[in-house]
C-alpha cells in the first residue's frame, strides 16, 4: 500500500498519463453530465449563456449551410445549437454517456462516439471545432497529430476554431497539494474515498498537472489532467508546420476583441491548400 501510494504521489513525469481512463468512466460520466447540463456551472462546459452567445458568434464566421464537425462534443450543447441553425453537424465524443443523451435529444445532429485522436476524413467539412480548452490538455504529440487530422478533415479553406487558456489563466496556479473526505461517496468514485490532489508546474509554469489519487476501499486510482499555458505566438508556431494560418484571435469562443488579458484565447484557423 505505501509503496503504491508513493509511487502514485510522486511528481509526475512531464506529459505522464493517467492509470485509468477518466471521461467515458461510468461513474465520473456521469458526474461529467450533470456538470455539462447545469447551465449555471462553467465545469464541464461553459454556462449555457456563454454557449448561446458563441454559438451566435460562430454563425457570423462559419459560413451558412456549412458541414461542422464538433470535436468533444460532450451532451451537444453546441452541436444541437449549430444543427439549429441550419449547419449540417457532426458531434463526435469518446464519453458513451454524453453521445447517448446527445442523440436522445437532437435527431437532426450525427453524433460519433469515437475518440478524435482516430479522426479519420479526407476533405469533408467546411469547420471543425473543438471548445472549452481541450486542445491544451493534449501532449505535444498528440496536438501534432489531431493538426494533422483536422487539415485533413477539412477542405481547402475550411476553418478550424478551437480555444485554449493563456498565461493569466496560470498566474494563481502553484505547486500546491490538498486532500478530501468523502465518505459518501464523489465525483471520482461512488463509494467512500479519499482524494489527495496536487497541482504541478513545469516548463517555466507555461504546463501545469492536477493529480489527484483516489484511494477507495479496494482500489487506488490516479488521473492526471494536463494543461498548457499559450500565446499566439505559441499557437501560431505549433499549428503553421500542418498548414494552418491563424486568420484572427480573440479573447474567448465568442468573439470578444482580443486584448491579450483574458485568460482564455481562440483562434480562427484557416486550412491551406495543399
Ligand atoms: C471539457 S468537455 C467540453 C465539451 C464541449 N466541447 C463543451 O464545451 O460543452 C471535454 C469533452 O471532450 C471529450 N473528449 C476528451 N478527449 C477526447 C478524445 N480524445 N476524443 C473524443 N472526445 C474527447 C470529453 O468526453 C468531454 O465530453
Amino acid at each position: 500500500m505505501i509503496d503504491t501510494l508513493f509511487h502514485l504521489l510522486r511528481k509526475p513525469a512531464l506529459w505522464q498519463r493517467s492509470d485509468k481512463p477518466f471521461w467515458d468512466d461510468g461513474h465520473i460520466s456521469k458526474g461529467m453530465l450533470e456538470a455539462h447540463m447545469n447551465p449555471d456551472w462553467d465545469a464541464a462546459s461553459r454556462k449555457h449563456s456563454f454557449i448561446d452567445a458563441s454559438v451566435k458568434w460562430l454563425s457570423g464566421v462559419i459560413p451558412a449551410n456549412s458541414k461542422v464537425l464538433d470535436l468533444g462534443c460532450g451532451p451537444g450543447l453546441y452541436a444541437k445549437r449549430m444543427s439549429d441553425i441550419g449547419y449540417d453537424v457532426t458531434g463526435m465524443d469518446f464519453s458513451k454517456r454524453s453521445i447517448a443523451y446527445a442523440k436522445s435529444r437532437d435527431a437532426k445532429t450525427e453524433y460519433i462516439y469515437k475518440n478524435y485522436l482516430e479522426l479519420d476524413y479526407n476533405a469533408i467539412f467546411d469547420a471543425v471545432v473543438l471548445i472549452y480548452c481541450d486542445f491544451a490538455a493534449l501532449t505535444p504529440d498528440e496536438r501534432g497529430a489531431l493538426t494533422e487530422k483536422v487539415y485533413k478533415a477539412l477542405k481547402p479553406g475550411g476553418l478550424f476554431i478551437l480555444d485554449v487558456f493563456t498565461e493569466k489563466h496560470f498566474a494563481d496556479k502553484a505547486n500546491k497539494t490538498s486532500w478530501a473526505l468523502n465518505e459518501n461517496g464523489g465525483f471520482w468514485s461512488a463509494g467512500p474515498h479519499i482524494c489527495l490532489e496536487a497541482t504541478h508546474l513545469y516548463e517555466n509554469n507555461t504546463v501545469a498537472v492536477d493529480q489527484c489519487v483516489v484511494i477507495g476501499k479496494n482500489e487506488i486510482k490516479q488521473y492526471l489532467i494536463w494543461d498548457t499555458a499559450y500565446t499566439v505566438q505559441r499557437l501560431t508556431d505549433e499549428v503553421s508546420p500542418h498548414g494552418f494560418s491563424v486568420k484572427a484571435v480573440f479573447d474567448n469562443v465568442c468573439g470578444s476583441p482580443y486584448t491579450g488579458e483574458a485568460e482564455t484565447l481562440c483562434a480562427v484557423l484557416e486550412r491551406g491548400a495543399e
